[in-house]
């Protein structure tokens, strides 16, 4: 199968009460361990690349890791998705280079300037077969080189949704329901919960129409042990319970975003070899156990979480 974009991905994961993983991607090991869990759980998967990781990594290297996995897991749908994409321009080369989705985030821009961007880059994603995924309310936390506090965080009026969706033609949208970027995202302490009243709102006011959650990595507690047990600092990490994002995806959640819960698993188990092997120096050799550890969380991830599997 070629590299798909999200149309029919979305309106099966909606018909069918789940939502497809969105998995950032910055190397092989990761677009690897991502695509392995995908191909023996018969899930769709969503590739996604943000600047920094295209920065980080170099357009082509990415395009051909993705292209790569296309060819190696042919029985299931890929599709390469910008994420949080800042300008038309990087849209557009995106668009392209070969994506087959792109995010327009111009969620930290008055709502009439996120219009007519998002607009815009409607019009020329669909001049050339790629859908667009825009954003209205603010998320807490770090989003790609943008350092929102929290106190500016604000949740997604759910009156805002109709117009936006008509007067954009934006095909699916990142609404904020108390999700958040990176491992920090609630105080020790303090009970997690998502506004699932907006998201009932939001989901009312556009029946059939894709919503998706960034923010969404729960930050398992045994990768945060790992960390901290192997000369790691991540003191009072946590994420958003996985029961939550159960309840979303059966609702008009069809996309949820996942990138710290990776890095976790990779930093855990990268920090453990290099522990109990100090005199290894083989990237291989501690990469092995990293790739593996984002295999099993991504397969975890698509059986208790998103509900995708056996979905092709
Ligand atoms: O939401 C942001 C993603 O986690 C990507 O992070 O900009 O560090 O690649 P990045
Ligand atoms: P996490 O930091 O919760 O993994 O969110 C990732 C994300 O939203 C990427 O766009
Ligand atoms: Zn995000």
């Amino acid at each position: 199968m070629a590299l798909v974009n999200t149309k029919e991905m979305f309106k099966k994961a909606y018909d069918g009460g789940y939502a497809v993983g969105a998995f950032n991607v910055n190397n092989m090991e990761i677009v690897q361990g991502i695509t392995e869990a995908c191909m023996e759980q018969k899930s769709p998967v969503i590739l996604q690349v943000s600047k920094g990781a295209r920065s980080y990594a170099n357009h082509t290297y990415l395009i051909k890791l993705v292209e790569a996995a296309v060819q190696e897991c042919p029985e299931i749908p890929i599709a390469l998705h910008l994420d949080h994409g800042d300008s038309f321009e990087l849209c557009k080369s995106c668009i392209d280079g070969g994506f087959t989705s792109v995010m327009i985030d111009a969620s930290s821009k008055p709502f009439e300037e996120n219009i007519a961007l998002t607009r815009k880059v409607v019009e020329y994603a669909h001049d050339h077969g790629v859908v667009v995924e825009a954003e209205l309310g603010t998320l807490a936390g770090i989003e790609d080189e943008v350092n929102v506090s929290e106190e500016e965080s604000s949740y997604t009026q759910a009156s805002d949704v109709q117009e936006f969706v008509e007067r954009t033609g934006c095909d699916s949208l990142a609404i904020a329901i108390g999700t958040s970027h990176g491992a920090f995202k609630f105080k020790p302490g303090t009970d997690p919960k998502l506004r699932f009243d907006i998201l009932e709102d939001v989901a009312s006011r556009l029946p059939g129409f894709p919503i998706v959650l960034h923010g969404s990595s729960s930050v398992p507690q045994e990768f945060v042990k790992m960390v901290n047990d192997f000369g790691g600092n991540m003191p009072g990490a946590i994420g958003i319970p996985e029961e939550q994002l159960r309840r979303a995806a059966q609702m008009a959640v069809c996309k949820i975003n996942i990138d710290s819960d990776i890095r976790l698993a990779m930093t855990g188990n990268i920090r453990k070899y290099f522990a109990e092997h100090p005199d290894h120096f083989d990237p291989r050799q501690y990469l092995k156990p990293a790739r593996q550890a984002v295999k099993d969380m991504v397969a975890h991830k698509i059986v208790n979480v998103l509900g995708s599997n056996n979905k092709i």
